[in-house]
């Protein structure tokens, strides 16, 4: 038997030793990378020091990196598939390759986790000609001399990692699988070598350092480790699972699809709250709102009703070595519970309409538009409900539709200004002027010493990461709202203006620690009071914002604040 917390001590013990430093586990919501919705595996947060940028912490890195992935919501319920996760990795930046890679993971897999070397087979990339890539024998080679018998070579589908998002490292891999108890090989690690760079243009560069990346999965190892075959019997669900048997007085077994659903989603919702996020129509929060729509609807199916907090308790139990979630616990809980009620609220009569206006057959574009403005259905939820029941939907319709209304409400907030109405889109751009001013506000109130280290902005808060090397006192805390506000309402212009970056940095334009410019830059100033190299966009007068609220202060990092704020 090993635990999760062993599993992870383990891990990150042999990988020190190995020389590895060891790096945080990073938020859900990538740093300044509004491409993507979440960090979906551990080498996310490293993507600009795998480009060359160098890391603080040298060369090589490990860590345990929760993840969510959300191509996958479809495919939860099967033993192995999960929305959140956690990957443990080892990391080169230009240090070691493709040998010392493979010998550490055997060596790992065999000595410290005890895995008999005849149930490990492995896949190696077998080269691609549309890649100009040829076959990874090198890797094959390694793996033969460590006296692995099984190896496979499979093409890109299988043995190709990468990019995390459109762009970005990537390169050929090598899997490695451990037979369960019942003789099924189950992949539990991935070395990827990445030695390319995919351009926005479809091309695969050459990186200037070959680095690697490992990612292993821990609930899946958790549960070959244990020999269970089934991710969703390991102590990092049992628990949920347990309270769902309990709540619905039903079995796991013969209510294992659903189950594993309603275990998953909630966890994921669980952390994905804990990020500040809340249930909306777009981003983040809408997929935290399809998440718990499709906890509630598949909690029905078992009866179940008004649960989605219940359910939630264990997961605290199980990460309670994560801060985040024990610190926002009260919180989380009640912003499940109240998305919960509102969909039962539309839920019924939801369905009710389905039922009258499917006809057995086939539903529209416009009906299924109905039911996402009207009862709160995701598309994805009607889809689902649709293809149960063998109904058509037009999906096209359904994105016709939708595009409608979003160019409605475009033109609807473009007025907005004046009715004081907001809409999404809005409430991002005021957010984000907002942060600037909260920025400077800062250095007012804490002195110069305070720079900015990140910045993340949803549609519901801002979130603000800076250099201090204290918590702030309520006073400091009610003197920068303070002046935030007294700014906004002072009705100061806001203007930008393109310069070369060494102009801008000389006029005293704030720069974020870290961040990579272009040689042109813009610089967005507020009236006399800020100034910083941004790309926008920005109201163009800070009365547009609104009221700030600061609402969390909390440490993040060594010498690293955070603060959440909101506009009200
Ligand atoms: N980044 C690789 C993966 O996610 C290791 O599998």
């Amino acid at each position: 038997m090993i635990t999760r917390k062993q599993l992870i001590e383990k891990y990150l013990e042999f990988f020190r030793f190995k020389g590895h430093k060891i790096i945080p586990n990073e938020s859900l919501i990538p740093k300044n990378d509004p491409t993507v919705l979440f960090t979906t595996a551990g080498m996310h947060p490293l993507v600009p020091y795998l480009l060359g940028q160098r890391h603080t912490f040298g060369k090589r890195l490990a860590g345990n990196q929760r993840c969510i992935r959300t191509t996958d919501i479809d495919s939860v319920g099967d033993a192995f598939h999960h929305t959140f996760f956690e990957m443990l990795g080892n990391w080169s930046l230009g240090d070691y390759w493709k040998k010392e890679a493979i010998e550490m993971s055997f060596e790992f897999l065999t000595k410290i986790l005890g895995i008999d070397s005849k149930k490990i087979s492995v896949a190696c990339f077998k080269g691609d000609k549309s890649l100009s890539v040829p076959r990874d024998t090198e890797s094959a080679d390694a793996w033969q001399s460590l006296g692995i018998k099984k190896i496979r070579f499979l093409g890109k589908e299988d043995n190709w990692w990468g990019p995390a998002g459109k762009t970005g490292p990537c390169g050929p891999d090598t899997e490695m699988f451990i037979k369960d108890s019942s003789g099924k090989e189950l992949e539990i690690w991935n070395d990827v070598f990445m030695q390319y760079n995919k351009t926005s243009d479809g091309k695969f560069l050459p990186l200037q350092q070959k680095n690697v990346d490992t990612g292993m999965g821990v609930e899946r190892t958790l549960a070959v480790l244990n020999g269970l075959n089934d991710d969703y019997m390991t102590e990092v669900f049992l628990p949920i699972i347990k309270r769902i048997e309990r709540l619905s007085g039903k079995k796991y077994k013969g209510n294992e699809k659903t189950m594993r659903i309603i275990a998953d989603h909630i966890k994921a919702a669980v952390f994905i709250t804990a990020e500040g996020v809340l249930p909306s129509n777009i981003g983040q929060g809408y997929v935290l709102r399809r998440l718990i729509r499709r906890t509630v609807r598949f909690g029905r199916n078992l009866g179940l009703k008004n649960f989605t907090g219940e359910v939630a308790l264990p997961v605290f139990e199980v990460y309670h070595d994560y801060m985040d979630l024990r610190s926002n616990r009260k919180k989380i809980l009640k912003d499940l519970t109240e998305e919960e009620e509102k969909f039962n609220k539309t839920l019924q009569a939801g369905l009710n309409v389905f039922n009258e206006i499917a006809n057995g057959k086939s539903l529209s574009g416009k009906q299924a538009f109905l039911l996402y403005q009207s009862y709160g259905f995701p598309v994805e939820l009607t889809e689902e409900i649709a293809k149960e029941r063998g109904i058509k939907l037009d999906m096209k319709g359904f994105e016709e539709e939708l595009k409608k209304h979003q160019e409605l409400s475009r033109k609807t907030s473009a007025g907005i200004f004046k009715s004081g109405l907001a809409d999404h889109s809005v409430a991002t751009t005021r957010l984000h002027t907002a942060t600037h001013l909260l920025n400077q506000a800062l250095r007012a109130v804490l002195g110069p010493e305070v720079k900015q280290r990140g910045s993340n902005i949803t549609p519901e808060r801002l979130r603000f990461d800076f250099s201090f090397s204290r918590k702030l006192t309520d006073g400091e805390i009610s003197k920068v709202e303070n002046l935030v506000n007294d700014k906004i309402k002072q009705g100061l212009p806001v203007i930008s203006n393109e310069m070369k970056l060494k102009d801008a940095l000389k006029s005293g334009a704030q720069a974020e620690f870290g961040a990579k410019y272009p040689e042109i830059v813009s610089v967005y100033s507020i009236g006399d009071f800020s100034r910083e190299i941004c790309t926008g966009p920005h109201v163009k007068n800070t009365r547009e914002i609104g009221r700030l609220k600061i609402i969390k202060e909390e440490a993040i990092a060594a010498g690293i604040r955070r603060i959440k704020a909101v506009v009200e």
